[in-house]
């Protein structure tokens, strides 16, 4: 079993902003689509899952060493995971790696699926508001498992899984993938209401439907499965990683630049790029590449992030940054989480005029960012940060970085080839 090595040691990225940057940029396979991916090699057994496009990252990093601790193999090299599936995984998930990520959770589903129990501590993950599995335990139990909440961990037993119709009362991501991993090897059909219609969901059923599960539906509001006695092992790519490419748009846009970022599906940023043109941007798009410039400064527009098609959370921050530099007023709203507005105290260190009212925030907009340290206190508000430095005047240090290292692979490497001064230093524990 191949453990992978999970750098601890703090580092701090320096911005120098103020430089327009130009030029193309790849977009790397998505994290929110290989996560749900890996998992499903648990339903496998003493096959193997190929997997082209992972994206190299702390959060795929830690899904393999979560698999490698249940029994699996994995490799991992230029963008290809292999994962070997045990003849019997472990079904203890250990705390230290599923306190991590909260995408950890998505182990629950496969293995009750396969080994008919399992246990999770409860998951951890962005510091981004409650974010309970409640939804994921009532769907599982509806399928006839019996879940019980042991010393801050999840026990799940069933002796095989039955199919039913569950209705989620939001269509949570999480949720949807769980159950349907879980519903692959249940008896009769299960019939999934109210689910996720993100596209990572549809590269997870595309997948499953390649390991030879019968499922339907997916990308619209109803996934039905019907069950099926085993599945055997695929290959298969990664979906492009919709919320990196637009972050590197942004990048473009807010420095005064142009970036085009290629090798991604202009559909699935569709609510990013409408959004952009009424704020004024120009966009162009071809088969799989995207690109995005803006003639004169940007006009303050409303946003609301909501499930897909509509516009994403994990763009939010991002969008602030933008916003907090366009002319006159925006209203961003948060629909999804709880507290999603931790990057707001850090943008406003930097010269961000932001008022944040219960899930609601008015930016208006100011002339120019100024570089000051800031912390990065999850992943896609440090995002919002290091494109709110690009920006800036002056040079910026973002404290927190290991949380970027969850979701932007080769990241200084991606933004210095478009012209961006920026690099990670260590940084000695009195500064962290
Ligand atoms: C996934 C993404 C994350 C993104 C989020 C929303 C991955 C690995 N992560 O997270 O980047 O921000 O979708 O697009 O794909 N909820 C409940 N009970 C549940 C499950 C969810 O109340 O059982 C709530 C959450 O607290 C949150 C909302 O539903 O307010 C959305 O969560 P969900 O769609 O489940 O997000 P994740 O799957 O965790």
């Amino acid at each position: 079993m191949r453990r992978f090595i999970v750098t601890t040691q703090r580092q701090k990225m320096l911005i120098r902003g103020a430089t327009p940057l130009r030029g193309s940029i790849s977009a790397q396979g998505a994290k929110n689509a290989a996560l749900p991916i890996m998992a499903a090699s648990l339903l496998l057994s003493r096959e193997q899952l190929i997997i082209d496009r992972i994206p190299d990252l702390q959060d795929t990093r830690t899904m393999a060493d979560l698999l490698g601790h249940l029994g699996a193999q994995t490799t991992f090299e230029k963008g290809t995971m292999i994962i070997a599936a045990p003849e019997e995984p472990d079904w203890e998930t250990p705390a230290h790696l599923v306190r991590k990520m909260r995408a950890s959770s998505l182990a629950l589903g496969p293995l009750l699926a396969r080994c008919g129990r399992a246990v999770l501590p409860l998951p951890g993950g962005c510091a981004i508001g409650g974010r309970p599995i409640d939804l994921h335990l009532k769907g599982l139990a509806k399928m006839g498992a019996q879940i019980e909440l042991v010393h801050g961990s999840v026990h799940a037993k069933a002796k095989g899984l039955r199919g039913c119709r569950i209705y989620l009362d939001f269509p949570s991501v999480g949720a949807t993938e769980n159950l349907m991993m879980a519903a692959v090897f249940a008896r009769g059909q299960t019939i999934l209401e109210n689910v996720a219609r993100e596209p990572e969901i549809t590269n997870l059923a595309e997948v499953l439907r390649a390991m030879g599960a019968k499922i339907e539906g997916e990308g619209t509001g109803t996934i039905r499965i019907t069950g099926v006695k085993e599945l055997s092992g695929t290959r298969i790519t990664v979906i492009p990683d919709r919320v990196e490419a637009s972050t590197y748009l942004l990048a473009g846009i807010m420095t005064g630049g142009e970036i085009t970022v290629h090798q991604v599906i202009p559909q699935h940023m569709d609510a990013l790029l409408a959004k952009l043109e009424e704020a004024g941007a120009e966009v162009f798009c071809t088969e799989e590449t995207v690109s995005a410039r803006a003639p004169q400064r940007l006009r303050g527009i409303s946003v609301k992030t909501l499930p897909f098609p509509g516009f994403p959370t994990d763009l939010q921050p991002q969008m602030m940054a933008l916003l907090s530099i366009a002319e006159g007023s925006s209203i961003v709203q948060e629909g999804i989480f709880e507290s999603r507005f931790l990057h707001v105290p850090e943008l406003q260190r930097m010269g961000a005029h932001i008022e944040v009212q219960g899930n609601s925030a008015v930016v208006t907009g100011v002339p120019a960012l100024h570089g000051t340290d800031v912390r990065a206190t999850d992943l896609r508000a440090g995002a919002a940060l290091i494109l709110a430095g690009l920006s800036a005047s002056d040079q910026t240090e973002m404290f927190g970085v290991e949380h970027v290292a969850r979701g932007y692979e080769k990241i200084v490497e991606k933004l210095g080839h478009v012209g961006a001064r920026v690099e990670i230093i260590p940084c000695p524990d009195e500064d962290a």
